[in-house]
């Protein structure tokens, strides 16, 4: 069978290189896939942007594509599975309809409270003096949140009320265009994040491996949010009943709400979960696609076939085939950054050292290069996502660190305390 991803940053390159261990894979096209696609087993680039939905819609007809993965938010905000349906393909991506559960951060928190899924108390504004009177009211810190999507950068947890309206002047002054016309003023919630994604045909759904995200650019999360710098799986804390509370009490309503609404979701469902000090699971954001770098970290520990799980998923006959089979041990991913990134960053400087780092037995998945004449050269803001194994999470940490102090180029940046979470609470 041919497979299509689309993107090209490390979430597209892992699934990818998953997706081309299936024996029954014949060729993964990744439009439009990055340096390490260019030269994975089966794999093609095709240069060809990820929006660029007739162009996609085209190819994969004319391709004879059996399975089409989409990996980022914006194509599938604007319908990319929607027209590929339309034309008998077969999907993993929500539609546009359900992609609102990301897309809409108001349309989310509307469908929580409808179904009654736990979540932060939140307020809607489309003007600045009545949510300065509510935001006034409120205890400290406050959360704004723009609507729409907003490459991470929407969202401003407040330390004063001063600091919130700002956010709230901002967004509704157009800094996020139409993203921002509507803000969310929402309740602090304190505890311990954790990311539990999900593959679902709306019927069915099977939670992947627990992971945590490293979202701030700097050591001991400090700085500006980024894409992420890290993700580290399992999370041990996250316990079977945990997990089955989760499952209970937030994806259950989920998918008796999208069905009442008439959303036929086949796809990934992420939950950006807080867990309270009390332990009780609350829904921060859902997303509606796989998580970066997450992935990087959840699917090498995938013992089954993707590829089987991802077309039943996407014939919506996700309970013919049994749960993921998870190998034992953790996962680790180190983001290695273009100096400046989350800011303004250079790129196209030439990398060395990925043979050696290669040779550590972790995997080098490519977030943002470019390869030219059998160089690499750093193309992006997030530049590489190393993966290493271990039994422990210490181990599967020495290997990551170990691989990336091999790679080499001009203002190479990463956090050298990714895991620091989970091994404090250890
Ligand atoms: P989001 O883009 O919705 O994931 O928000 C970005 C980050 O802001 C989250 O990962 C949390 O760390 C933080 N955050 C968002 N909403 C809340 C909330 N209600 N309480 C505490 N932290 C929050
Ligand atoms: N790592 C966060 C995200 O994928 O949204």
């Amino acid at each position: 069978m041919r497979v299509l991803v689309v993107g090209g940053g490390g979430r597209e390159h892992a699934l990818a290189w998953k997706l081309a261990q299936s024996p029954q894979v014949t060729k993964v096209f990744c439009i439009p896939g990055n340096g390490g696609t260019a030269t994975l087993p089966k794999a093609v680039n095709m240069p060809m942007l990820p929006v660029d939905i007739p162009g996609i819609s085209r190819f994969a007809v004319v391709q004879g594509v059996g399975l089409v993965v989409i990996g980022p938010e914006a194509p599938l905000a604007l319908g990319l599975a929607d027209r590929l349906r339309e034309q008998g393909l077969t999907v993993l991506g929500p539609g546009q309809a359900g992609a609102q559960l990301e897309a809409s951060k108001v349309w989310a928190k509307e469908f929580m409270q409808a179904e009654g899924i736990p979540t932060a108390p939140a307020q809607v504004f489309r003007e600045l003096a009545p949510a300065q009177a509510y935001i006034e009211q409120q205890p400290l810190p406050v959360v704004v949140k723009v609507d729409g999507l907003a490459a991470g950068k929407g969202v401003t947890v407040a330390q004063t009320h001063a600091e919130a309206v700002q956010a709230v002047q901002a967004a509704l002054e157009g800094k996020f265009g139409a993203a921002g016309q509507q803000v969310l003023v929402e309740t602090f919630l304190p505890g311990q994040e954790v990311s539990l994604l999900a593959l679902t045909d709306g019927k069915t759904l099977y939670p992947l491996l627990p992971a945590q995200d490293y979202k701030r650019v700097g050591v001991g999360d400090s700085g500006p949010n980024t894409g992420g710098m890290g993700a580290c799986a399992p999370v041990p804390w996250m316990t079977p009943e945990l997990i089955q509370r989760v499952e209970r009490e937030i994806f259950a309503p989920l998918l008796a709400g999208l069905q009442r609404r008439g959303i036929d979701y086949r796809g990934v469902i992420y939950a950006g979960l807080m867990i309270t000090p009390a332990g009780d699971p609350f829904v921060v954001e859902f997303n509606c696609r796989f998580g970066d770098p997450e992935t990087q970290a959840i699917v090498p520990l995938l013992e089954s076939d993707l590829l089987e799980l991802a077309l039943a998923c996407a014939q919506g006959r996700l309970a013919e085939v049994p749960a993921p089979k998870w190998k034992p041990g953790y996962a680790t991913t180190v983001v290695m950054a273009s100096g400046g990134y989350p800011g303004e960053f250079a790129k196209g400087y030439p990398v060395r050292g990925l043979d050696l780092a290669e040779a550590t037995g972790a995997l080098i998945f490519h977030s943002g290069t470019r390869r030219e004449r059998n160089q690499i050269f750093t193309d992006g803001g997030r530049v590489f996502s190393v993966t290493g194994y271990g039994a422990t999470l210490e181990d599967a940490l020495t290997q990551t660190y170990a691989a990336v102090k091999h790679i080499n180029f001009t203002d190479s940046y990463y956090r050298d305390d990714i895991g620091w979470r989970l091994l404090r609470q250890q």
